[in-house]
């Protein structure tokens, strides 16, 4: 008898197989995809960093030195840029112990005191108040900005700490920022911990930081 042509996509042969490859295939993507992302999302190290290594997230000792946010033409957003070292807190030796000791610190205080119910970290939180991801490139912290005046301090880091330990005294917006009770400690520890996720590569988030009114380089 003669047999009767069957279409390919009526064999069940080939939805087996094509199942078999199709699932092969995105495993093995996936075990690529998550090993590469881990190596992505790990802290460099000091040393890395002092030989100038690409990298996204640098090592606490990055509090050391001067975080500008700059537009990279080839990529289309700002991307932090290290540059040399700049004084924090009236220093610019903490050891790698020390200044993961301050960010601890401060991370951990920004947990206890829950800022992210009101602010967004990375894009995670609340709606309420401004990302804090780029804060500590706010000029409204630089020399031109408002805080160092009002707060009567001469550097950008005291100007966030006083801020923090005493928000409703120095509004600059029309929501106000209530009193959390936080010791110049944990301000100076929240200020370390703001400087280092500033010098985080986020591929530009949050999106058009720079050109938002009161941002970095406004126009
Ligand atoms: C109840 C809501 C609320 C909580 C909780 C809160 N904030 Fe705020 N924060 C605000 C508001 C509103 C503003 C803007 C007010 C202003 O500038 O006067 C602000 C402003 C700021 C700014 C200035 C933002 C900028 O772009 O320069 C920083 C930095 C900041 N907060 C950090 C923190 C940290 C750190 C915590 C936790 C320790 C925290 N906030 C907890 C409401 C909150």
């Amino acid at each position: 008898m003669e047999e009767r042509p069957t279409s390919v996509w009526s064999s069940t042969r080939f939805w087996r197989k094509s199942a078999g490859w199709v699932t092969g295939v995105s495993a093995l993507l996936l075990i690529w995809l998550s090993v590469d992302t881990v190596a992505q999302i790990s802290m460099g190290t000091d040393e890395d960093m002092q030989a100038k290594k690409p990298m996204r997230i640098f090592p606490s000792t990055v509090i050391n030195h001067k975080v500008t946010y700059e537009y990279d033409a080839k990529r289309g957003h700002e991307v932090p840029v290290i540059g040399e070292k700049e004084a924090f807190f009236g220093r610019s030796d903490y050891s790698p112990e020390e200044a993961d000791a301050l960010l601890r610190h401060g991370k951990l205080t920004v947990q206890a005191k829950n800022c992210m119910s009101c602010h967004t970290l990375l894009g995670n939180g609340g709606y309420f108040a401004p990302d804090l991801t780029k804060a500590w490139l706010d000029p409204a912290w630089s020399e031109s900005g408002p805080y160092m005046a009002m707060t009567g301090t001469a550097t950008r880091e005291e100007a966030m700490a006083k801020f923090m330990m005493h928000p409703s005294t120095y509004p600059t917006h029309a929501r106000r920022m209530p009193e959390l009770g936080i010791t110049e400690d944990e301000a100076k520890a929240i200020v370390a911990f703001l400087k280092h996720m500033a010098s985080i590569d986020t591929n530009g988030f949050p999106r058009n930081f720079a050109k938002m009114n009161g941002g970095v380089n406004a126009k």
